[in-house]
């Protein structure tokens, strides 16, 4: 969860990681702090501070750090000990030889830090990552380089870690370690200088010609050269990717927040991810990074879907577009439940990953559960050269673009319009739906992106709303069949980005107990687009009415009897039944918005959360 940036080259590093550090922020953004080596003195000279890369911009000011031509940066969301300067990264040794930058968790670190203190080190944390450093001291001592010692001290940790180190003992070098699924190591190349990252879009201002380091992988980067080796020190060559993503994407603009400049991409981000999926006259689909036989497909006889938050929602929209448009028996599962579970998996199971990130450690260690039991993998996902797209047989890409809000809106649209996409493709292939039927489904699809940027005009009526809700301390959302992961992500986004406590339910569940919860001041969003079992959802709406409770309703455009039972509605336009979800979801989104921003709260970084979440 935590951002790791480094830089190597002839440039004032400071600068560069401070830029990347802000790039990376939505990471984790509890603490920050940089260490460069300072050229004239050859010595550590670190500044790290407690809170957002603004509080560390003005100690970095006030410290007068030396301009320097190596440094590394880090942004922090904590695991373990308290968010203070002193537990901010980067740490250092007792001798100050190393220091060393950290996402992951030392799973063992108790039993390395009594063993370090043993031998007289002392600590200045209580984080599991200065154990790192006092161990590579220990090894650069013995007379180990500095990548030696990181591969040699990465054999004693357990847990998934990636680590970015520096030392004056080779000061032209960092040294990077990928050890399991912890989060990702991208070492981009410049012209006579070279960058580390934990994701790419702390990278893409300066290159696109990038490495991305697998687990095991250990790399030593100067100006002009990088090495990899494996985790016994043999020589890799790696494949240098050359990435597309645009970075003016990653930008805020004119927007006061990424949530808004992203709700806002979601017509044009959903309609690059169809145009990637669908060629046209006549409209068929082709899935060019699915390089899976339809024979291999034809064996397939259940579909499992995964994700995480949001990206749970989508899949949970997925599993019933395969059950309604392929005819596959499917099932959505929480990735970190599913891979404790021994689910019952084999060849013929396809497990479909759905993931913003790629990286999110539950979602990469459900997808090793799965590849152990011989599954075929496709992952919805929308970051290149990701694990998750390495670990799957095939990637359905989303073209959201970068997204920085730590709440995710337009990547949870454009999986489910990719998701929307691989149900059509599996049940073509499996022969339950002819080209007509395909292609009838496509131009429904394809008239999303224009109704979402009608749903995007009821920003204004949200914002009305918002000045009521920004007191209220409870909701309540439902929805029945593919409205109900949608008021679930409705919710989510409420008591994400606004603290409000906000429940999704499916509709049908409300009898069964949180009707008790209904009184005034709990309002309750319904989810009552036309095709979404409307009539079951009218008559939720005049029980909750009929107990005090006030109804805010997502309807179908001219629904004039839901319109008026309800206490407040918003409409959105009409689309296909399967597309619904896409459209019903941008007003909650809105809602949301709207209401943390009512609520002053700090609407892209959310208190205690992170983007990628690389912990488990
Ligand atoms: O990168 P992923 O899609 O795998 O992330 C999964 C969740 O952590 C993510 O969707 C999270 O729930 C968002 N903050 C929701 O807005």
């Amino acid at each position: 969860m935590c951002g790791i940036v480094g830089y190597v080259g002839r440039r004032n590093a400071v600068p560069i990681l401070v830029q990347a550090l802000k790039d990376l922020e939505y990471r984790g953004y509890d603490s920050a702090g940089i260490a460069v080596l300072a050229p004239e003195s050859n010595r550590l000279v670190i500044v790290k501070r407690e809170g957002k890369i603004a509080r560390l911009e003005a100690a970095l000011a006030e410290a007068g750090i030396p301009d320097a031509n190596l440094g590394i940066g880090h942004t922090r969301w904590a695991t373990h000990g308290r968010p203070a300067d002193h537990n901010a990264h980067p740490h250092t040794s007792c001798h100050g030889e190393v220091v060393v930058i950290h996402n992951g968790i030392v799973e063992n670190y108790a039993e390395l830090r009594a063993e370090l203190v043993s031998r007289g080190h002392r600590f200045a944390s209580e984080t599991d990552t200065e154990t790192v450093a006092h161990l590579m001291e220990e090894q650069l001592a013995e007379g180990h380089s500095l990548l030696d010692a990181l591969r040699l001290v990465a054999g004693r940790l357990e847990g998934s870690q990636a680590i970015v180190a520096a030392s004056p003992r080779e000061p032209n070098a960092l040294v990077a370690a990928r050890v399991g699924n912890a989060g990702g190591i991208v070492i981009g190349f410049g012209e006579g200088e070279s960058f580390l990252a934990s994701d790419l879009p702390a990278l893409l201002p300066h290159t696109r010609r990038v490495v991305f380091l697998e687990d095991g992988q250990f790399a030593r980067v100067s100006a002009d050269d990088v090495l990899v080796v494996g985790r016994d020190g043999a020589r890799l060559e790696i494949p240098v990717h050359e990435v597309a993503l645009d970075p003016s994407s990653a930008l805020k603009g004119p927007y006061p927040h990424f949530m808004l400049k992203e709700m806002l991409e979601q017509p044009e981000a959903i309609s690059d991810t169809i145009r990637s999926l669908v060629t046209f006259e006549p409209p068929t689909l082709h899935l060019d990074d699915v390089p899976i036989s339809p024979e291999r497909l034809r064996q397939v006889q259940r579909v499992v879907l995964i994700g995480m938050g949001t990206s749970l929602h989508a899949a949970m929209v997925g599993r019933q577009f395969v059950e309604q448009i392929a005819r596959l028996p499917a099932e959505a599962d929480n990735a970190s439940e599913f891979r404790h579970r021994e689910p019952v998996i084999d060849a013929r199971t396809l497990v479909v990953s759905v993931t913003q990130s790629g990286e999110t450690v539950d979602v990469l260690e459900a997808m090793a559960v799965a590849a152990r039991a011989g599954a075929l993998q496709i992952t919805v996902c929308n970051t290149e050269g990701s694990q998750a797209t390495r670990l799957a047989d095939g990637t359905v890409y989303t073209r959201a673009g970068v997204e920085r809000c730590v709440a995710s809106t337009k990547c949870f649209t454009t999986a489910l319009a990719a998701l929307y996409g691989l149900a059509l493709w599996l049940g073509h292939i499996r022969g339950v739906l002819d080209s007509g039927e395909l292609q009838h489904h496509l131009s429904e699809l394809m008239r999303v992106p224009d109704a979402c940027a009608r749903a995007l005009e009821l920003r204004p009526a949200a914002q009305r709303l918002a000045a009521e809700l920004a007191s209220t301390a409870s909701m309540l959302y439902l929805g029945r069949g593919l409205a109900y992961p949608v008021a679930m992500e409705g919710a989510l986004k409420m008591k994400e980005v606004s603290y409000i406590h906000a429940e999704g339910y499916a509709a049908g569940e409300m009898k069964h107990g949180p009707i008790a919860l209904i009184e005034p001041s709990v309002p309750t969003v319904a989810v009552a687009p036309k095709h979404a079992l409307r009539s079951k959802m009218a008559a939720n709406v005049e029980q909750v009415r009929a107990r005090g409770g006030r109804v805010i309703a997502v309807v179908t455009e001219g629904d004039e009897e839901l319109i008026r039972l309800a206490d407040a509605a918003l409409p959105v336009p009409e689309v296909s039944r399967l597309a619904e979800p896409i459209v019903a979801v941008v007003p909650l989104q809105l809602l949301a918005y709207e209401t943390a921003v009512a609520r002053g709260c700090d609407v892209d970084q959310p208190r205690n959360l992170a983007k990628t979440v690389t912990v488990e």
